[in-house]
C-alpha cells in the first residue's frame, strides 16, 4: 500500500493495523541535537488514548510509546526515528461481521474494490487508531519547533449544533480549560451543553459530527513554497489526510465568499520595527508563504460512521441486509481528534520550515561560510 508516507524533508512514515500486534511511525530527517525521550511524546498520545472519557470508544489501550531508534543519551542522532505503541485491547471477534458487509459512511467498501482483501477488524489501516502513530510524530516535531520558539495548540469549537459565538477566537479562550474538558471545549458551560447533546445521540444509538480549531504561534514569515507546497495546500492536505476530516478552512474560510474585498483584506502595519498586518483573516498564509501573524485553520469531522442504530447496507455477496453494528466505537471524533488536527498542524510546519531553509543563498552562506 503506498500513500503511507507524509512531508518532504521531514517525513513520516506511519504503519500498523488497529487490531495488528503494534502501530508505529519512522520518522525521517530530524535534526539532530533535539531533546527527545518518551516523556516528551507520552502526554500527547494520553490525550488521544481511548476509554478516557464517556464520549470515546470504551476500547481501553495505554498506548505506551516505545522509541526503538534515532536517539542517543536523551538527544535525537539525525538517523531515523522508529516509535512504536503496542495494542493490548484488541477484541477482534466483535468486527468478524463487518468482513461480510460494507458499513455505510466506512472505508469497507473502497477498500474491497481496491484490495479485494482487507484486515476487516476494526478497520485496519482506514481505524482511527492509525492516527496514534500520526500523534507520535507530530509530538517529535513539537520538540522541533519548541526550540524555535513555535507553539501549536487546538481545541473544540462545536459538537453537533452546539457551537462557540462566532465572535470567540482562540484569543479569548483558555487553552487549560479545554485540555480540562471531556468534550475539548474551552468553555464549561459550552461543553455542558454539548455533553447533554452527545448525551441525547448516544441514547438515540446515533453519532454526531464537530469542528476543531487550531492555531500555531511564533511562525516566521515567509515559511511555504510557492505553488503546489503552498503552505495552506501542505496543511489542507495534512488534516484531510486524518479520517473523517470533510472540509478545512484556513483563516475566515468560507466566510470569505461573502465578504467585500476591503472587509477581507489584512492591512499592514509595523509592530516593534517588524512588518506584519493588523487583522488576520488570512488565517497568516498569503500566496502560499507565511506571513508572520498567527496560523488559523480549521476541520470539520462528520459523525462517526460506525453507528449503533439498524442501517440498509449490502453484503459481499451483493444481497441488501439491515445490519446493527456491533464493537467499540467512538460516539463523537472530535474531542479525539483534537491532538491529531494539532500534531498534523505542527510535522506540516516542521517539514516546511526545514524546505524553506536552502530558499535563499544567505541562509546557505550561513552554513557553509567560514
Ligand atoms: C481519532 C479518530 C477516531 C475515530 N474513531 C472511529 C470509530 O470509533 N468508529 C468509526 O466508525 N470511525 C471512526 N473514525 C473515522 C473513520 O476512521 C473514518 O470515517 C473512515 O476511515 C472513513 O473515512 P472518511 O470518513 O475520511 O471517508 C475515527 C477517526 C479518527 C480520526
Amino acid at each position: 500500500m503506498s500513500g503511507s508516507s507524509f512531508g518532504t524533508i521531514l517525513k513520516c512514515t506511519t504503519w500498523g493495523e488497529s487490531h495488528g500486534p503494534a502501530l508505529g511511525v519512522v520518522i525521517d530527517g530530524m535534526p539532530a541535537g533535539i531533546s527527545l525521550t518518551k516523556e516528551h511524546i507520552q502526554p500527547y498520545l494520553n490525550r488521544r488514548k481511548p476509554g478516557a472519557n464517556p464520549y470515546a470508544t470504551p476500547r481501553k489501550e495505554d498506548d505506551e510509546v516505545e522509541i526503538l531508534s534515532g536517539v542517543f543519551e536523551g538527544k535525537t542522532t539525525g538517523t531515523p526515528i522508529s516509535i512504536m505503541i503496542r495494542n493490548t485491547s484488541q477484541r477482534s471477534g466483535d468486527y468478524s461481521e463487518i468482513s461480510q458487509y460494507y458499513r455505510p459512511g466506512h472505508a469497507d467498501f473502497g477498500f474491497d474494490a481496491k484490495y479485494g482483501f482487507r484486515d476487516y477488524r476494526g478497520g485496519g489501516r482506514s481505524s482511527g487508531r492509525e492516527t496514534v502513530a500520526r500523534v507520535a510524530a507530530g509530538a517529535v516535531a513539537m520538540q522541533l519547533l519548541s526550540e524555535l520558539g513555535i507553539e501549536v495548540h487546538a481545541y473544540t469549537r462545536a459538537i453537533g449544533d452546539v457551537s462557540l459565538y462566532d465572535n470567540i477566537t482562540y484569543k479569548d479562550i483558555s487553552i487549560e480549560e479545554s485540555l480540562n474538558s471531556p468534550t475539548g471545549f474551552p468553555i464549561q458551560s459550552v461543553g455542558l451543553k454539548a455533553e447533554k447533546y452527545l448525551q441525547e445521540c448516544m441514547k438515540n444509538l446515533d453519532s454526531c459530527g464537530g469542528v476543531i480549531e487550531c492555531f500555531a504561534t511564533g511562525v516566521p514569515a515567509g515559511i511555504g513554497e510557492p505553488v503546489f507546497d503552498k503552505l495552506d495546500a501542505n496543511l489542507g492536505k495534512a488534516i484531510f489526510s486524518i479520517g473523517a476530516v470533510k472540509a478545512v478552512e484556513i483563516g475566515d474560510g468560507i466566510q470569505v465568499t461573502s465578504m467585500k474585498g476591503s472587509e477581507n483584506n489584512d492591512s499592514f502595519t509595523i509592530e516593534n520595527d517588524t512588518i506584519t498586518t493588523a487583522t488576520n483573516h488570512c488565517g497568516g498564509i498569503l500566496g502560499g508563504i507565511s506571513t508572520g501573524n498567527d496560523i488559523v485553520l480549521r476541520a470539520h469531522f462528520k459523525p462517526t460512521p460506525s453507528i449503533f442504530k439498524e442501517q440498509e447496507t449490502v453484503n459481499r455477496l451483493k444481497e441488501p441486509i439491515t445490519i446493527q453494528i456491533k464493537g467499540r466505537h467512538d460516539p463523537i471524533i472530535v474531542p479525539r481528534a483534537v491532538v491529531v488536527v494539532e500534531c498534523m498542524t505542527a510535522f506540516t510546519i516542521a517539514d516546511m520550515l526545514l524546505q524553506n531553509m536552502s530558499a535563499n543563498i544567505n541562509n546557505i552562506k550561513k552554513v557553509y561560510d567560514k
